[in-house]
């Protein structure tokens, strides 16, 4: 097997703090402490962390929410929550024991300044207790509604001044408004209490690998750069599919649907790194410049663009594997008759010297075929002079297919000569897959997240002018498909998706990659 390659180090950070030393000593505040993301994924994060022994002694956490619980009933539910994030269990039970040590808990609704009182007297407690020099990570594991709410109480107790080397930071979930003009009031009202750089606004999506290796397979070698752009990319497709339908989520979703809850933040993300020019430098503020770039290079689609170039479907009934699955509109807490898309796709462009003339088609979906997010880069069709005379079918163009979840991999697929005294020309694959090379890793994408914002290091959180430049693409479509006259599709719970989406590439020459 081939050496595996040396790590690449991302953020203006990089430089000071390798990945293998422990955080800096800090306390990490999560507001919403008792819902889903925090016992799901963030709780399960901070375990696999003190397994690597990434987090530092001076370290403690004090989740901030509102249920009725003592000190000794927090500690129990939350290893409660750890014993049942078993397949993202990595953590052993010394570990589980050394968080769950450093853990307390301040009960208080979002709303209630006194809360916020108690909390800063509980922060200097646990500054004392545990040395952690009064630098706070503010975790907003909240409903969108109390971004701004909690940041603002926060100011106001005092909390997010930054003295005397003190660090005070905000991580923002998405998502990060419902629009363009949303998102600026939100970015605009924040900017009034706390700094830029103490504003982590978060996208999952930064904390997989595979996310990030589109960088590194693009800059950390020399064969893909120079055949990266117009004059040998036909076109591109970014697909993220998913199998699940909206869960316990329909009171959430149907007021959002697919092009707002996955467009602007993950598949913008993905757009960007796969199509940004390269950075002068790995810094937080130069990989992000570059992207901000490229998504403004994106020609917003015009009203009758919309109809044309985008996509927008629900899920019915449908059956996979002999087990019924019931439609968007049977979903609990969604409306009967709802018109809200489960399902989007596009067409758009990237006007710039190195994507002109380029498509970028991209979908994504629930209750799909297959869990499937990846990118596909086709490449343009070889001229094929040699072989005309030996009357050959034109073969596949050569496809270059970055798997990001669930499978990870890269695949080239290529022409080879099939054996046999005639010249017949078939494609073939050469494939890397993770966990080949690097083992299965019991991660959960959010360890790495955790582990820059205690650092300070911002190079994978998204600044306020990347998430205005997203929703600066999706827009013009949401305010296209408010229109009565904007057409819904349908697809089954468990098909490709709808047929309007085939005929969006169809028109073009091109098909989607199967999503199995
Ligand atoms: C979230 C969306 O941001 O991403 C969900 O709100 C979606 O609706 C999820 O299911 C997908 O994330 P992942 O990591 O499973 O691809």
């Amino acid at each position: 097997m081939s050496s595996i390659p040396q790590p690449v180090q991302f953020g203006e950070a990089a430089d000071q703090i390798s990945r293998s030393q422990p955080a800096g000593p800090c306390v990490l505040v999560i507001f919403g402490v008792l819902g889903d993301l925090a016992k799901r994924l963030l709780f399960p994060a901070l375990w696999n962390l003190a397994r690597e022994r990434l987090l530092p002694e001076q370290f403690a956490v004090v989740g901030f929410g509102r249920g009725d619980l003592s000190q000794q009933q927090f500690r129990e539910q939350i290893r409660a929550n750890l014993q049942d994030a078993d397949g993202r269990r990595a953590g052993g039970a010394a570990e589980a024991e050394w968080l769950l040590s450093r853990l307390s808990f301040v009960q208080s609704d979002f709303t209630d300044a006194d809360g916020y009182q108690r909390l800063a007297a509980a922060l200097r407690e646990v500054d004392q207790n545990r040395a952690t020099g009064g630098n706070y990570l503010f975790y907003l594991a909240t409903a969108p509604e109390f971004f701004l709410e909690v940041t603002e109480r926060l100011g106001r107790a005092d909390l997010l001044r930054q003295t005397e080397g003190r660090s005070r930071r905000v991580v923002v979930e998405k998502p990060f408004g419902r629009d363009l003009a949303s998102a600026r009031q939100l970015n605009r009202d924040l900017l009034r209490v706390a700094a830029e750089e103490q504003i982590y606004r978060i996208d999952h999506y930064l904390g997989k690998e595979t996310v990030l290796n589109i960088l590194v397979l693009r800059f950390a070698n020399g064969i893909f750069e120079p055949v990266w752009n117009r004059r040998y990319i036909d076109h591109v497709q970014i697909t993220v599919a998913e199998t699940l339908g909206v869960e316990a989520r329909g009171g959430y979703y149907d007021h959002t649907g697919a092009l707002r809850d996955m467009v602007p933040s993950h598949l913008m993300q993905v757009l960007a790194l796969t199509a940004m020019e390269p950075p002068s430098s790995f810094s937080a503020d130069a990989v992000r410049n570059e992207q901000v770039k490229v998504l403004h290079a994106i020609p917003p689609l015009g009203a009758r663009e919309c109809g044309i170039c985008a996509v927008r479907a629900q899920y019915t009934g449908g059956e996979v594997e002999g087990v019924r699955l019931r439609g968007y509109r049977e979903e609990e807490r969604v409306a009967p008759g709802s018109e809200t898309e489960t399902y989007a796709a596009m067409k758009l462009a990237v006007d710039n010297w190195r994507w002109a003339g380029v498509p970028f088609y991209l979908r994504t979906g629930k209750r799909l075929a297959a869990r499937n997010t990846e990118v596909v880069i086709q490449f343009r069709h070889a001229p094929l002079t040699l072989f005309r005379a030996a009357s050959v079918e034109l073969p596949s163009a050569n496809r270059l297919r970055v798997r990001i979840q669930p499978e990870e991999s890269i695949s080239l697929l290529f022409a080879a000569k099939a054996p046999g005294p005639r010249v017949t020309v078939r494609p073939v694959e050469m494939r890397f897959c993770y966990r080949d090379y690097f083992g299965q890793a019991g991660q959960t994408g959010y360890e790495t997240l955790l582990y820059d914002a205690m650092n300070g290091d911002a190079s994978l959180f998204k600044r306020g002018d990347m998430i205005e430049a997203g929703w600066s693409v999706v827009t013009p479509v949401l305010e296209a498909w408010e229109s009565p006259l904007s057409p819904l599709c349908f697809y089954p719970a468990g098909s490709e998706g709808p047929e309007a989406s085939n005929e969006l590439l169809k028109r073009d020459g091109y098909q989607w990659m199967p999503l199995k």
